[in-house]
C-alpha cells in the first residue's frame, strides 16, 4: 500500500497518455489524487483525458478549464508532454525547429500560464512540475532543437518559481536521463546503430548502469508535488542515474548493473 500523500488533491497531468506522464498519472491516482489528463492522444477512460494540442492556446485554455471543472479544483500540474528531435543544426529544417519549440517550450508555457492563473485567482497556492531534460545542461551534437527547447523549459521553471513564490506556488523541473518509454524506442529506431546496441550504449552512460524507467521519473515528480517538498522551488532535479555527476573528460567508468530497470 502506497502512502496517500494526495488524498483530497486534484492533479492535471499534461502528456499523460504515454510514457512518463502515464506513469505519473497512475501513481498520483494510487496515492489518492483525483487525476485528469490533457493530451493530444485519447487515453483511457480513467483517468479521463481532455484532448488538446498544447501548441494551440485556445485548446489549452478550453481543455484546461474543462479538466479543472471536472476535478472541482487544482492542486498540482505536471507537464510531461514533449517531442524528440535528433538532428544537427544543418539537418533541422524550420518546420522541425518550430514544432519542437512549440510543443516543448510554448506548450509548457501555455499549460503553466493556465495553472498560474488558476492558483492566483483561487488563492490556494499549488505546485507545478515541468519536464526538462539532462540535455538542458549537457548534450550531444544531433539534438539542437530539443536541447534548445529544454533549456527554455528549465529557464521557464525558474522564472515561474520566482513569480509564484509570493502566491504560494512552487515550480520545479525534473531532468530525466535516458528513460525507457515510447519516445526512447522511437529515438533508438531512428538511429544508425541497431536499436538493442543503442539502448545498451544509453544504459552505459548512467553510472547506475541502466536506463531509467518512467516510474523512476514519476516518483521524483510526486515528491516535488507533495507537501514534503514544501520548501523546494526553482530547482531542476536530475533523475539520471548519476549521469550529470560524471567529470567531463574523466577516465572511462566501467558501470555495473543491467539495462533492464
Ligand atoms: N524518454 C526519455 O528518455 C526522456 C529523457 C529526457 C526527457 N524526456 C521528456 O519527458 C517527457 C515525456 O516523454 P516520454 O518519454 O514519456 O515520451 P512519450 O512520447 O512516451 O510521451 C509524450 C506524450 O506527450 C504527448 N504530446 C506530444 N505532443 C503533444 C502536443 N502537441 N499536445 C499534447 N500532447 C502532446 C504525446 O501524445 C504523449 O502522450 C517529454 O517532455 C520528454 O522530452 C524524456
Amino acid at each position: 500500500m502506497r502512502p496517500q500523500r494526495f488524498r483530497g488533491r486534484s492533479v492535471v497531468v499534461v502528456g499523460g497518455a504515454s510514457g512518463i506522464g502515464a506513469a505519473a498519472a497512475h501513481l498520483f491516482a494510487h496515492e489518492g489524487a483525483a487525476v485528469a489528463v490533457i493530451d493530444r492522444l485519447s487515453g483511457t477512460d480513467e483517468p479521463p483525458t481532455f484532448r488538446a494540442d498544447i501548441t494551440d492556446p485556445a485548446q489549452v485554455e478550453s481543455q484546461f478549464a474543462l479538466a479543472v471543472d471536472h476535478l472541482r479544483g487544482l492542486d498540482a500540474l505536471f507537464v510531461s508532454a514533449g517531442v524528440e528531435s535528433t538532428h544537427s543544426s544543418a539537418d533541422t529544417d524550420f518546420a522541425e525547429w518550430s514544432h519542437v519549440m512549440a510543443v516543448n517550450a510554448t506548450g509548457a508555457f501555455l499549460c503553466s500560464q493556465a495553472a498560474m492563473r488558476h492558483f492566483k485567482e483561487s488563492r490556494t497556492g499549488g505546485s507545478i512540475v515541468l519536464t526538462s531534460s539532462t540535455r538542458a545542461e549537457i548534450t550531444v551534437p544531433d539534438s539542437v532543437a530539443y536541447t534548445a527547447s529544454k533549456g527554455a523549459v528549465s529557464a521557464l521553471g525558474r522564472s515561474l518559481a520566482i513569480e509564484g513564490a509570493a502566491h504560494g506556488i512552487r515550480v520545479n523541473c525534473v531532468l530525466p536521463g535516458a528513460i525507457l518509454t515510447p519516445m526512447l524506442l522511437r529515438e533508438a529506431s531512428a538511429s544508425d546503430t541497431p536499436a538493442a546496441e543503442q539502448m545498451s550504449r544509453w544504459a552505459a552512460m548512467h553510472p547506475l548502469g541502466r536506463l531509467g524507467t518512467a516510474d523512476d521519473v514519476a516518483e521524483a515528480v510526486l515528491f516535488l508535488s507533495s507537501e514534503a517538498a514544501g520548501f523546494i522551488t526553482g530547482v531542476s532535479l536530475p533523475v539520471d542515474g548519476g549521469m550529470m555527476a560524471v567529470e567531463p573528460g574523466g577516465p572511462p567508468i566501467a558501470y555495473g548493473g543491467s539495462a533492464s530497470g
